[in-house]
């Protein structure tokens, strides 16, 4: 099976991963559940967390991971998706993807004979849901039932949110900018409660969390987005419109100043920190729903 959307997973396989990565952070121990399994990351945009994130991962399941930029390989010179995917496949046990767009993670899926993991797209984040996941239930246990509240762009990581939403069964409600709101059309097939006022969103929120204004891709719109998102940051006074045991999550990387105020991910109620780390535990348990069984 592929990974390229949460929606590829329910909500038991889920619930089981995350409980996994909570028992593979206990153990923090190496393992060879994952001995002779190769795994490959093609990138076409940078990352820290994500691609060492898998990288550490494998080395600690006793597997191997390599990296190849896109531009070093045949790809970069005209050779298609679809020879490139059949050819990489058939060397490896699985394979993550980071794209521009996401239709070029669907294509090379479609002609990969191994799982291809979204390691992000224009459209979704799913990995990362899995480590906010966790995070959570960490935190404040069961996310079910609980109101989150998104502030600013409804960018990648967002979707995935939207579809954890569906999954999970917690509300999600998104404080943006109207001009940045998706299509009436798109919104109605959305579980996503859109607003222009922050409080409306915090009020009754556990979980507050955001990302940049300019995601990668999008940096023709830079001057654009910073000035009407402006109003939508995060900041510990804000925080405080939520529930009293809320906590804070940022995908990373964030931009002090601009999403959240320069003090914000030091703030008692940010957890982003672990968050990051608990990638790495979230992609071991991944790793080895894909590979192991
Ligand atoms: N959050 C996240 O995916 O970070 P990277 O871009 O560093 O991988
Ligand atoms: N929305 C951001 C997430 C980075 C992890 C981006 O796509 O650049």
């Amino acid at each position: 099976m592929h990974f390229l959307n949460l929606k590829d997973l329910s909500k038991g396989q889920i619930t089981e991963l995350i409980q996994k990565a909570k028992k593979l952070k206990e153990e923090n121990q190496y393992s060879e559940k994952l001995k002779g399994k190769f795994l490959g990351l093609i990138f076409e945009k940078a990352s820290t967390r994500t691609r060492i994130s898998f990288e550490v991962a494998m080395a600690q399941l006793g597997g191997i991971a390599s990296f190849f930029p896109i531009d070093d390989l045949q790809l970069g010179r005209g050779e298609s998706l679809e020879d490139t995917s059949r050819v990489i496949s058939s060397m490896t046990n699985a394979i993550v993807l980071r794209t521009l767009e996401h239709e070029t993670i669907e294509r090379f899926s479609a002609f990969s004979s191994v799982p291809v993991i979204n390691g992000l797209s224009d459209l979704s984040h799913p990995c990362q849901i899995l480590a906010d996941l966790l995070t959570f239930d960490e935190n404040n246990g069961e996310i079910e039932g609980q109101k989150v509240a998104w502030i600013g762009d409804f960018n990648n990581v967002c979707y995935s949110y939207e579809e954890a939403s569906k999954l999970m069964g917690f509300e999600l409600h998104v404080a943006s900018p109207k001009e940045f709101w998706p299509s009436e059309e798109t919104r109605n097939k959305l579980s996503v409660t859109f607003t222009e006022e922050i409080d409306k969103a915090l009020s009754n929120s556990s979980l507050v969390t955001t990302d940049v204004w300019v995601s990668m891709g999008k940096e023709k719109e830079k001057d654009e987005r910073e000035k009407s998102f402006k109003e939508f940051k995060v900041t510990p006074k804000i925080m405080d419109l939520a529930k009293k045991d809320a906590i804070f999550l940022h995908c990373l990387p964030a931009i002090r100043g601009q999403e959240i105020s320069p003090d914000m991910l030091e703030d008692e109620r940010s957890r982003v920190w672990s968050q990051a780390r608990n990638r790495l535990f979230v992609q071991k348990s991944l790793l080895l729903h894909l590979l192991k069984d």
